[in-house]
């Protein structure tokens, strides 16, 4: 099994293996690496193959003619996820924070209100605010260990100065892969309160067995005229490095708006990105995929039982995503003890909750993408750590 492979990610630049020292002061040849999300594993030989033949050629010139390109996103889209999108409204960019960074520039202005459904991805609430926009949080509702969506609650804290909402869907952190009706919802409250729809899909791929995701133009096709979509090959097949990612957008009017934007900041095409993308949307690329969830899958399941049978700890049940959000607050410790057993004691790099906006305080997430005796690894140092409480 090509995902058991341990590859020694240290002294590549890797932020997630490289930093650990310097950001948590972990030591890099005892410490486990489980914060950044990208995974520790190779992507497919197709996607390899592309790189190797563009070296192999060894002329690095500016990319052009992306009709083979933006087929291969059309097929997957598609194939994957039964949506039939348009090739001509793909933009590409470098990366979805990018793009976030774009679409909020295209279509907000300073000081406007974003709403964001907390506790979610750092970056957004990041590009905001250095933006000059004001960040609305929307806390999610914890109902019976999953974050769901309170409406009523959010309507009740608009003012009329907000003018966008960025959707995390499939949800990170909490691994929530949203419902027809709840997709619905979201359209719905945007139409309601008159602002423009961002849906983050970048997670799309990596929705556990049992579970469905569905692209918000099929759960809401009447919404084109306020809807921008973001997808990405990156995080599917673990090429992030390659700074690549889709801004798709139906409606005539919105297109023009970005399509200005990416003209006055001079974004073109990285070529590797572009050859690594077209090349992993393909057959092999799919059968890729879904081996690579089901490895996913065993990884959560070691994990999961592991660190719920250390009495206070919680792993919210994930429906996609390759990173687990476990709740510390049944061990009764603030935040700084817990943080320190997993850092100083278990020697564990995991994101920090409150990073997320409200809600995520008394949580961490940790990465499972990686081979899995790291995560046995991993349960094991965390049960050391935590080894009073048994
Ligand atoms: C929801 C979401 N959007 C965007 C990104 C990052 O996108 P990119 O690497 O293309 O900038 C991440 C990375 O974890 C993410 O979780």
């Amino acid at each position: 099994m090509q995902f058991d492979d341990q590859i020694n990610r240290f002294g590549t630049h890797s932020v997630k293996w490289d930093m650990m020292e310097r950001l948590y002061g972990v030591p890099a040849d005892k410490g486990l690496s489980m914060w950044v999300a990208d995974m520790d594993f190779r992507p497919p030989a197709c996607v390899q193959a592309a790189v190797e033949k563009m070296a192999a050629h060894g002329v690095y010139g500016y990319y052009g003619d992306d009709a083979a390109y933006r087929e291969s996103i059309r097929w997957w889209m598609q194939t994957r996820h039964g949506w039939a999108l348009n090739p001509d409204h793909i933009f590409t960019t470098h990366g979805l924070v990018n793009a976030t960074g774009l679409v909020v520039d295209a279509y907000t202005a300073p000081g406007d209100g974003i709403l964001l459904m907390t506790p979610v991805y750092h970056a957004f609430a990041r590009t905001i605010k250095a933006a000059g926009r004001v960040v609305v949080e929307c806390p999610l509702a914890l109902v019976d260990e999953r974050y769901e969506i309170d409406f009523a609650a959010w309507d009740s804290r608009m003012t009329g100065g907000e003018s966008m909402l960025i959707l995390c869907s499939p949800h990170n952190p909490g691994g929530r892969v949203w419902k027809a009706e709840e997709l619905r919802g979201v359209a719905d409250f945007c139409t309601r309160h008159d602002l423009i729809l961002v849906s983050d899909e970048i997670h799309h791929d990596l929705v556990m067995p049992g579970h469905r995701h569905i692209a918000m133009p099929l759960a809401a096709p009447d919404i084109a005229d306020r809807l921008v979509m973001l997808t990405a090959t990156t995080k599917t097949f673990n090429i992030a490095g390659a700074h690549i990612g889709n801004v798709i957008i139906a409606d005539d009017a919105l297109r023009a708006k970005f399509a200005s934007k990416i003209m006055a900041m001079g974004i073109s095409g990285n070529s590797f990105g572009m050859h690594m993308a077209e090349a992993a949307y393909s057959p092999e690329g799919a059968v890729w995929v879904d081996a690579l969830v089901t490895y996913l899958d065993g990884n959560r399941q070691i994990f999961d039982a592991g660190v719920n049978a250390i009495p206070g700890l919680r792993s919210m049940p994930l429906e996609a995503t390759y990173l687990s959000w476990v709740d510390f607050t049944g061990t009764g410790m603030a935040p700084a003890e817990f943080k320190a057993r997993v850092e100083k004691a278990a020697q564990i790099c995991a994101n920090h909750g409150e990073t997320f906006g409200t809600g995520g305080e008394s949580y961490l997430r940790f990465n499972i993408a990686t081979p899995r005796a790291r995560i046995e690894d991993a349960v094991a140092r965390l049960q050391t750590a935590f080894g009073d409480l048994q």
